[in-house]
């Protein structure tokens, strides 16, 4: 009888942690291009002046965002999505991040319902891409396209690229949740600099979207920890619950 000795598949190693932010921590790995992504439990809202922690929201977000990210991938959507590691790491491609929070709407809601007087839930006759400053002390202010330009933040080019990405995100994610019963009304995305290409990077999940229930309106994302409506483990989960139930739970 020959043992035959298992060689396991060989994970890279977190090195050093260059970043920690609200939800995630960043650490470095062996190989400089990639770096693993860790999902915490902490909630913040309202630039971090609401602080709480949701119970294996990092678990969650993590499984939903890998769904996602493998999904678009597979759908024509360059993303850092390398791997998910394990219930909250994964691996992704080192980006250098273009200062521009880009939020797709499909429905009134958040701050544009503020903004425009227009009370929450009116569908937009076309989905309407907006830019934000991400910088953390000045509450990531609304910017446009001259903003950015300008003060450098992005070339046209890669503006170009961003607004056509993120277009298409939303179409793909509007078709996704639709097929689960889920209206999808608005959501940030993060792009970055990786071997001169854009990227998409960060995450995808309820922290970052506006996800109403179709048949009952029920907010299913972060404006449940926002807003004090509770619930909110169960809904993060349901999200989970009907991603998988769509695009499977498969490794890698
Ligand atoms: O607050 P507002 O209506 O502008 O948010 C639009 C969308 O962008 C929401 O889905 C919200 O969760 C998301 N967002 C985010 N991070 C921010 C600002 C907004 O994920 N810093």
């Amino acid at each position: 009888m020959s043992s035959r000795i298992k060689i396991p598949r060989t994970t890279p190693l977190r090195g050093e942690k260059f970043y920690e932010g609200k939800a995630k921590i960043l650490y470095r790995t062996a190989d400089k291009k990639l770096v693993i992504q860790y999902f915490k439990d902490d909630a913040t809202a309202f630039n971090a002046q609401k602080r709480g922690t949701i119970v294996d929201k990092g678990v969650m977000n993590n499984e939903i965002s890998s769904l996602i990210f493998r999904y678009l991938e597979k759908n024509g959507v360059k993303t850092h999505f390398v791997e998910k590691l394990s219930d909250r790491e994964m691996l992704v491609r080192s980006l250098e991040i273009v200062p521009v929070e880009v939020v797709v709407r499909n429905i009134v809601a958040g701050s544009l319902s503020k903004r425009m007087g227009i009370p929450e839930g009116e569908t937009l006759k076309r989905p309407i891409v907006e830019y934000y400053y991400k910088k953390d002390e000045l509450g990531d202010p609304p910017i446009n396209r001259d903003h950015a330009l300008v003060f450098g933040l992005a070339t046209g080019k890669e503006l170009d690229k961003i607004d056509k990405a993120a277009l298409k995100v939303n179409k793909l994610l509007v078709r996704l949740f639709k097929s689960v019963g889920i209206k999808l009304v608005d959501f940030k995305l993060e792009f970055g600099r990786h071997k001169n290409k854009i990227l998409l990077g960060d995450e995808i999940t309820p922290d970052g979207c506006r996800l109403w229930d179709a048949k009952t309106n029920e907010k299913m994302d972060k404006d449940r920890f926002r807003r004090d409506l509770g619930k909110i483990e169960e809904s993060y989960q349901e999200v989970l619950r009907r991603v998988t139930e769509k695009l499977g739970k498969k490794k890698g």
